[in-house]
């Protein structure tokens, strides 16, 4: 894995706004897998500043979302679709019906799980796909102890987790506790995974992500048999990691074209 450690949540958001321009510029016609929470909030305001300022061109931008909750309607305010509506799709020129999130209300979850697969393929795959990771561990929404090759299904989100993303809803009875979400076999199918993590809750999960043996207890790890995998941690996020003054020493030494900025 690469491993880049930044002072702040702001610069690890640059930089990961850094590394998605600079594919849209290299390949207009990419492919773009997104993540939604709160930590790439800032990434995608910096896209939206690069879109408007710089023109950062998504009108051949193709992208899939990693999940979203069952049962709630894509103008539900806590829904996925509305989270990506408000936050980057209303403000850059994606072309409508070239964005793809999971249904949680499709009539048949399962099939639709099938088709969501097939619309990935059918795009010619992820060419990079954004990640958050869960204080647990999870990426997507594959909870621990889960397959590390499962492919998009709809599963069931941990105590932990459901704690975790409480405050978003005001009553727990309003909290989906089933999510559509790629499977970890799907995201391992990406070109180049992107995973930014931010603040001390995260420590934890990145140092198992990173550091601890490949394991279905941190579904993150499986990420360590990628090809490309690139973890942005901000210095709360990275305090655990043991083999800090390595990943400095890594980036202190890249040739210039192994570099982001
Ligand atoms: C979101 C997703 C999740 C989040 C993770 C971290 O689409 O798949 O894995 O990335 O739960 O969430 P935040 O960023 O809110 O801490």
């Amino acid at each position: 894995m690469e491993v880049i450690i930044r002072d702040t949540v702001e610069e690890v958001s640059l930089l990961g706004a850094q590394v998605v321009a600079q594919l849209l510029r290299q390949k207009p016609q990419c492919v773009l897998g997104l993540a939604t929470g709160r930590t790439p909030l800032r990434l995608y305001r910096e896209l939206i500043r690069l879109h408007e300022k710089e023109k950062l061109d998504f009108s051949q931008v193709t992208t899939f979302n990693l999940d979203e909750y069952v049962g709630l309607p894509p103008g539900h305010p806590q829904s996925y679709h509305f989270y990506m509506r408000e936050n980057l799709f209303r403000h850059v020129n994606l072309p409508p019906g070239s964005t793809h999130i999971p249904d949680g209300c499709a009539p048949d979850l399962r099939f639709h799980c099938f088709e969501y697969e097939e619309a990935i393929r059918a795009a010619g795959g992820i060419d990079l796909q954004l990640l958050g990771i869960g204080s647990n561990g999870h990426i997507g929404f594959n909870e621990p102890t889960g397959s590390l090759n499962s492919r998009t299904w709809i599963k069931i989100l941990s105590e932990k987790t459901l704690h975790d993303n409480a405050s978003h809803f005001a009553t727990p009875e309003e909290q989906p506790r089933h999510v559509v979400t790629m499977g970890i076999g799907t995201i391992r199918e990406a070109g180049h995974c992107i995973v930014l993590a931010s603040g001390a809750q995260k420590s934890n999960a990145v140092k198992a992500m990173i550091e601890g043996p490949v394991s279905s207890m941190c579904p993150a790890s499986a990420l360590q048999l990628h090809p490309r995998t690139t973890v942005i941690a901000d210095s709360d996020a990275a305090a655990r990691l043991d083999q800090l003054e390595h990943y400095r020493w890594i980036e202190q030494h890249k040739l210039g074209w192994q570099k982001y900025s």
